[in-house]
């Protein structure tokens, strides 16, 4: 077994090693606890473990510990190698969802009553974007959508809304890869007392840490890159703020119900351990495919912050370690080319989600935010013609080769 005080200190061990806890019957990996409910030896155990007293298993909505090891990995990426003002190692918490939208819902409602709104950029995915246009104002919560890349429009969204109760951001954002400066809007958000959550889903901890600018919450869809393997939905809240963390947002977590199970749990684990390595297959094999596309005749535009022409390139280099494995790209000949090279697809896959092994291509007007009006879509940058692009794991030239036959 690894020794607790030999330090792991490189980001690949840490993904590896973080959260790991010796299992009592000495398996390796932690085992997947099938068990909805746990046994107390008198009833006064149980009692103890209900008022807190004592620590332990309850409830598997409450926790489980396969579970647990998710949670303590996730936490101990999400502050790798970051310090508090103290200059002691960064805390936080992170709570496992049964997906990104849960873990979404569980920041918004934990973070926003009625009467207070919520700040976003315009660029978001459309789940999170319907549940604040259409979900949050039945229960008092307005949404403020404006372009958090120029902080102009950032300053003004503060001084004309004295109830802003909370900051959204989600960068790179989906799927026109817009990214907002961190930095900039989190120092803004603290001048004017406003917590903010940053969703990291298409970076990863291993390409940004929105810890290290000062965000109070990051949250993932780790249904994509954490998992890595398409193999399970779900979602992490990790928080900065310990105490809320374990009170208010675990309450919020525990009623609400959207709680992870441990078979989940267990793929995220071991998804989890390689991040490092796939990250850096699928960021070089995207750098090579966004230059092929840029320079291909067919291909009118690419989204990807790792080409200067992208108008956010500067600021995701600021704050990303690469640029990533997404990117989107419009066709010359539209919505009719982009079908076409769609279905000529052999070994890309025609699917929504991202993250996997396998390259995967979606439309996001019909598909992804086909809930989002047209309009607002078109105002946003989704156009008809547009395909997002999950850059997989395979060797670059059969991608390559895919897509070359697949626009012709
Ligand atoms: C960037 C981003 N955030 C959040 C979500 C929602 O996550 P989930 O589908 O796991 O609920 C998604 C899903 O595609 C996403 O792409």
């Amino acid at each position: 077994m690894a020794d607790k005080n030999f330090p792991a200190a490189g980001f690949g061990s840490t993904a590896i090693h973080g959260g790991h806890r010796q299992d009592p019957n000495y398996a390796h990996l932690t085992p997947i606890y099938a068990s909805s409910t746990y046994v107390y030896d008198t009833a006064e155990q149980g009692m103890r473990r209900f008022s807190g007293q004592e620590e332990g298993y309850i409830y598997s909505r409450w926790g489980n510990p396969t579970i647990t090891e998710a949670q303590e990995k996730i936490a101990a990426l999400e502050t790798w190698q970051l310090k508090d003002e103290q200059g002691q190692p960064l805390q936080s918490e992170a709570i496992l969802h049964s997906s990104g939208m849960a873990a979404i819902c569980t920041m918004a409602l934990g973070n926003l009553k009625a009467g207070k709104k919520l700040l976003t950029h315009y660029s978001l995915y459309g789940g999170a974007q319907e549940l604040f246009d259409k979900i949050l104002p039945s229960y008092g919560i307005e949404t403020i959508v404006t372009d958090l890349r120029d902080l102009n429009k950032a300053e003004d969204a503060f001084k004309k809304n004295k109830n802003i109760g909370f900051m959204y951001l989600e960068t790179p954002a989906n799927p026109t890869l817009q990214c907002v400066d961190l930095e900039e809007l989190i120092k803004l958000a603290k001048e004017n007392g406003v917590k903010v959550g940053c969703d990291n889903t298409f970076a990863t901890p291993y390409l940004q840490q929105p810890f290290k600018y000062g965000a109070d919450f990051v949250m993932h869809s780790t249904t994509k890159f954490l998992n890595g393997h398409g193999t399970a939905i779900g979602g992490v809240l990790v928080g900065r703020d310990v105490t809320f963390m374990k009170g208010e947002a675990t309450k919020l977590h525990r009623l609400l119900g959207g709680n992870s199970n441990p078979f989940d749990a267990f793929l995220l684990v071991n998804g989890m351990k390689t991040l490092e390595v796939r990250m850096d297959r699928h960021c070089h094999n995207a750098m090579e495919i966004a230059n092929f596309l840029d320079a291909h005749p067919a291909v009118a535009k690419v989204n990807y912050t790792g080409l200067t022409s992208h108008a956010d390139h500067k600021v995701a280099m600021k704050q990303m370690r690469h640029p990533g494995a997404m990117m989107s790209f419009e066709l010359k000949g539209g919505l009719e080319a982009g079908i076409q090279c769609m279905n000529k697809l052999q070994l890309c896959l025609r699917t929504v989600s991202l993250g996997t092994c396998e390259t995967l291509l979606c439309h996001p007007a019909s598909m992804t935010h086909h809930g989002v009006p047209k309009e607002q879509r078109q105002q946003y940058g989704i156009t008809d013609g547009l395909i997002r692009m999950s850059v997989g794991m395979e060797n670059v030239a059969d991608i390559i080769n895919d897509l070359d036959q697949s626009l012709k």
